[in-house]
């Protein structure tokens, strides 16, 4: 299978030789790759290291060696910078809806960046707008459905015009009309995603797909192959 070659420039997360020990275990061994696809999925087992992964991407985790490249920018170096650039969505959204509101905890974060409150009230609405829950912005956020809790996280995340969007199993919790709407989202966002998933159907319209186990790429090519490939160690 071909990696797909990275274009070189900011846009490209960068993992050269990474190796990640967490206690007394190598979560993470040797992974090397160039990720310039708009819509990047990584499948695996349970424990194979997919969220240690996906946590490098924003400096959440960093490399035990080995170096993560993120906008043209190290992690080890350059965490809060790339936290401004790299939106991150946990697989339970509860674990990120900070404040009473749905607008409030799309507000927060803004706030947070000291942009006017003018400002702050039009992105505000317009994200919530774009993902149908402008008619909730004054619902109390704990009052959502896991799907629409999932819709607010990413708005809190997407009103802050991320370059990079990384997504810890998105749809895990959500039921299947949920999960299309999820998928749907992805397909139309500008921003290059990384998407950790066990959701095969989501992934199948992928530019490109790794398979991690035991902390190692042992695949990596379009959906079709890497899927393919997946689903015969999986057997
Ligand atoms: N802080 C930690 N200390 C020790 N081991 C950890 C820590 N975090 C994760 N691990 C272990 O690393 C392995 C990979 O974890 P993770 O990246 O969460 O995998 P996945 O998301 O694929 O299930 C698991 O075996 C997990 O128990
Ligand atoms: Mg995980």
């Amino acid at each position: 299978m071909v990696p797909g070659s990275g274009e070189g420039g900011s846009d490209v997360i960068e993992f050269a030789d990474v190796h990640v020990r967490l206690g007394n275990r190598d979560v993470l061994c040797g992974i090397t790759a160039a990720l310039a696809e708009r819509r990047v999925g990584v499948v695996g087992a349970n424990g194979s290291g997919k969220s240690t992964l996906a946590r490098l991407v924003n400096g959440l985790a960093l490399p035990t060696s080995g170096t993560v490249t993120v906008l043209g920018l190290d992690t080890r170096r350059h965490a809060a910078k790339i936290r401004r650039g790299v939106g991150f969505l946990f697989t339970d959204p509860d674990a990120q809806i900070v404040m009473p509101t749905v607008a409030e905890d799309v507000a927060f974060s803004l706030r947070r960046r000291g942009l006017p409150r003018e400002e702050v009230e039009r992105r505000v609405r317009e994200v919530l707008t774009r993902y149908g829950l402008d008619g909730h912005a004054d619902h109390p956020a704990h009052h959502l459905s896991g799907g629409q809790k999932q819709l607010l996280a990413l708005c809190s995340v997407m009103v802050l015009e991320p370059d990079i969007l990384v997504m810890d199993e998105p749809t895990t919790l959500l039921d299947l009309r949920h999960s299309r709407q999820v998928a749907d989202l992805l397909r139309e966002l500008p921003q290059q995603v990384l998407v950790v998933s066990h959701d095969l159907p989501l992934l199948a319209g992928f530019d490109r797909v790794l398979v991690l186990d035991q902390g190692k790429v042992i695949a990596d090519g379009t959906p079709r192959e890497a899927i393919g490939h997946y689903r015969k160690t999986m057997a």
